[in-house]
């Protein structure tokens, strides 16, 4: 096989505890983390040279060179390759579109040449190994404890405000490092026994990410005022804010309407699991 595709989907924290700070900086966090049927598509091929064209709707911006992580993966692989990155979520989002992609990258160079990467994924960034496993997991450490788990599909809505977020800025601006972690996760009892959970649960880098940017504010208000909305919540570090629905009619509904409200944000429905 010459070439490999891989989906490279947004992830979601539907919680972001962060429990402590290490000597180095990195912080320790305790997260339960999702991934959309939406997404990038990374597309990888033998060559002679690597090389990286970014197409797609959100390839404005994107630096096709070899600082972006996709390209870092496959230095880091070892081996050249041709690689293609269809880019349909924002960048500096809060849902790791640039660590999906390295994920992404990696597994298609792994499928390429029948062989598992030489390294520890985390060297390329601490949201890449949830990235690899690419559906519910409890995340924890700095992003290298990685526990994969089984989620019954969540409607959703995702909206990013168009403004992108520096997250060392945002972890900066966050009072406390030494936070409470999140109560264990309930067995079975479906939708509502999960938004109970959620909603006793936290981001704690919300608050510091709407003092540096109101916007995300904006964006939660108007997620909570969407009929049907369950529950809302900024991802990662921000501004992308998701909000839960009971039904998939619901959230495109909700999508439906925030789009024609706010033509200037990037806003879509979609599946988490
Ligand atoms: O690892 P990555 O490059 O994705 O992280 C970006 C920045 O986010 C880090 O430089 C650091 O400032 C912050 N970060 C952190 N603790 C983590 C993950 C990221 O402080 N667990």
């Amino acid at each position: 096989m010459a070439t490999t595709k891989v989906f490279a989907p947004a992830k979601i924290n539907l919680t972001l505890h962060v429990t402590g700070q290490r000597e180095d900086g990195y912080h320790l966090l305790d997260s339960y983390v999702v991934f959309a049927d939406v997404g990038d598509r990374v597309t990888v091929a033998k060559a002679e040279d690597t090389s990286l064209t970014i197409t797609g709707p959100m390839a404005e911006g994107v630096p096709a060179d070899p600082g972006n992580l996709c390209w870092r993966a496959a230095d880091a692989f070892g081996q050249p390759v041709a690689i293609t990155l269809e880019k349909h979520l924002p960048m500096a989002a809060g849902i790791g579109g640039g660590s999906s992609d390295a994920a992404a990258t990696l597994k298609a160079m792994e499928k390429l040449y029948n062989q598992p990467a030489p390294f520890d994924p985390i060297t390329l960034g601490a949201d890449v190994p949830v990235c690899m496993v690419a559906h519910a997991a409890h995340m924890q450490g700095i992003g290298d404890w990685v526990l994969p788990l089984y989620q019954e599909p969540l409607n959703a809505v995702l909206v990013n405000p168009r403004i992108a977020v520096s997250t060392p800025e945002v972890f900066r601006a966050l009072p406390r490092k030494d936070n409470p972690p999140m109560t264990p996760w309930p067995e079975g009892g479906g939708f509502p026994a999960v938004v109970r959970w959620l909603s006793e649960q936290r981001n704690d880098l919300q608050a510091p990410a709407i003092a540096l940017q109101p916007v995300i504010g904006t964006v939660l208000s108007a997620l909570d005022a969407l009929q049907g909305c369950a529950l809302s919540r900024m991802s990662g570090s921000g501004a992308t804010c998701f909000a839960l629905f009971a039904t998939a009619q619901d959230a495109q509904a909700g999508a439906a309407r925030l789009a024609a409200d706010h033509p200037d944000w990037w806003v879509t429905a979609c599946a988490l699991k």
